[in-house]
C-alpha cells in the first residue's frame, strides 16, 4: 500500500496584503479535492512558538539578529512538531508565512542580507520548501490603509511605509527567482476576482500534485 504524503503550501505577502482573507478559501479547495488540511501560522503554531510570537510582536525594541533568530526558532519548532508529522500522515499543510517572510522582512526590511537568511535556512532540520507559495499583493497605499483601519498594530506593523516598500520589493525579487514555486495574487481587485485568480493557480497545481 502506498500512502499519499500531504501537500505543503505557503502563503506570503506584506502586512495588509489581504492574505488572511483567502486562507479558508484555499483550505476548502484542498478539502474538496479529498485532502485533510491544517493551517499553521508563523511566528507561532506550537506552544513554544506562540510564546516566541508574543516576544516578537509585543516586546520593546529587539536587536535585528535577535528578531531573526526568534523567527527561526519558532519555525524549527513548527517544522518538527507540526509540519512534518502532518505531511507524513497525508495531511496538507498551508503555512501562513514561512522562510520567504524572513528573507523579505529580516533579509531586506532589516537589511540583514538575503544571503545570511539563506545560510540560516540551510541549518533548519530539515530545510523544507513549499511546493506552492501564493504571494498576496496589493498596492502599498492600499495595504497600509487596510493595516491602519483594520486592527491594533503590532511591533512590526508600526514600521514606516519605507520598510514595507523594501519588503514588498524583496517579495518581487523572490517571485522572479522562483517563478515555478511562487505565484502572485493581486488583492487590488474584489474578493471574488481574487478567488478566481487563485483558482487558476490551484487548478494548475493540483494537476501535477
Ligand atoms: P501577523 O499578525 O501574523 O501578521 P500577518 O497576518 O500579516 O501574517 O504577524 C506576523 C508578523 O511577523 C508580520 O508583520 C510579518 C512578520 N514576520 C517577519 O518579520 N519575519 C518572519 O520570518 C515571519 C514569519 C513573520
Amino acid at each position: 500500500m502506498t500512502t499519499k504524503k500531504g501537500l505543503f503550501l505557503s502563503v506570503e505577502g506584506i502586512d495588509g496584503s489581504g492574505k488572511s482573507t483567502h486562507l479558508e478559501f484555499i483550505k476548502l479547495y484542498l478539502e474538496k479535492h479529498g485532502y485533510q488540511v491544517i493551517i499553521t501560522r508563523e511566528p507561532g503554531g506550537t506552544k513554544t512558538g506562540e510564546e516566541i510570537r508574543e516576544l516578537l510582536l509585543h516586546s520593546e525594541h529587539l536587536q535585528d539578529n535577535t528578531e531573526l533568530f526568534l523567527y527561526f526558532a519558532s519555525r524549527q519548532e513548527l517544522i518538527s512538531k507540526v509540519i512534518l508529522p502532518n505531511l507524513a500522515k497525508g495531511i496538507c499543510v498551508i503555512a501562513d508565512r514561512f522562510i520567504d517572510s524572513s528573507i523579505a522582512y529580516q533579509g531586506a526590511g532589516r537589511k540583514l542580507g538575503v544571503a545570511k537568511i539563506k545560510q540560516i535556512s540551510a541549518m533548519l532540520d530539515p530545510n523544507i520548501e513549499p511546493a506552492l507559495t501564493l504571494l498576496f499583493d496589493a498596492d502599498l497605499a492600499v495595504a497600509m490603509h487596510r493595516l491602519k483601519t483594520e486592527r491594533k498594530l503590532d511591533r512590526i506593523e508600526k514600521e514606516p511605509i519605507e520598510f514595507f516598500n523594501t519588503v514588498q520589493q524583496a517579495y518581487y525579487a523572490l517571485l522572479n527567482e522562483n517563478s515555478q514555486r511562487i505565484k502572485l495574487i493581486s488583492t487590488n481587485v474584489s474578493i471574488a476576482e481574487t478567488e478566481q485568480n487563485l483558482l487558476v493557480y490551484l487548478n494548475e497545481f493540483m494537476k501535477n500534485a
